[in-house]
């Protein structure tokens, strides 16, 4: 008896972890995976995390333009990075990251 209560009340804190996971998508892992390879280097023209002249201009659009624009793709931006299988809020969560440096 003893153990089934131990049992149940892993699988109840491990829900509420996975539950927390949902909430709040970790941008850094989300922009090391998708974003990371164009976003670091400057690929194919791409605003450097950090670089705060690359960035100005951009954040004048507004951060839901910035959002768009990575859920559906601008110029060489792929949308979401070319990671189809992200959702919206874990692109916004990258962009939040990525953009954390210069805000
Ligand atoms: C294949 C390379 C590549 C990848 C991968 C990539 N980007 Fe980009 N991104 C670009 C380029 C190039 C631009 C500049 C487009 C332009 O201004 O013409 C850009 C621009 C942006 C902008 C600015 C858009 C604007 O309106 O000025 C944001 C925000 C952005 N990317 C977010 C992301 C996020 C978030 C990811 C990961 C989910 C990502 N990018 C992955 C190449 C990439």
């Amino acid at each position: 008896m003893k153990r089934l209560a131990t049992l149940t009340l892993t699988g109840v804190a491990a829900l509420a972890l996975s539950a927390a996971v949902q909430a709040e998508p970790d941008g850094e892992a989300i922009y090391n995976q998708a974003c990371m390879a164009c976003h670091m280097t400057g690929a194919a023209g791409a605003p450097i995390k950090g670089d705060e002249a690359a960035w100005a201009p951009r954040l004048d659009q507004g951060m839901e333009t910035l959002y768009t624009h990575s859920i559906e793709g601008f110029n060489a931006m792929p949308a979401k990075g070319g990671f189809t299988n992200l959702s919206d809020e874990e692109v916004k969560a990258a962009v939040d990251f990525m953009l954390e440096p210069v805000l």
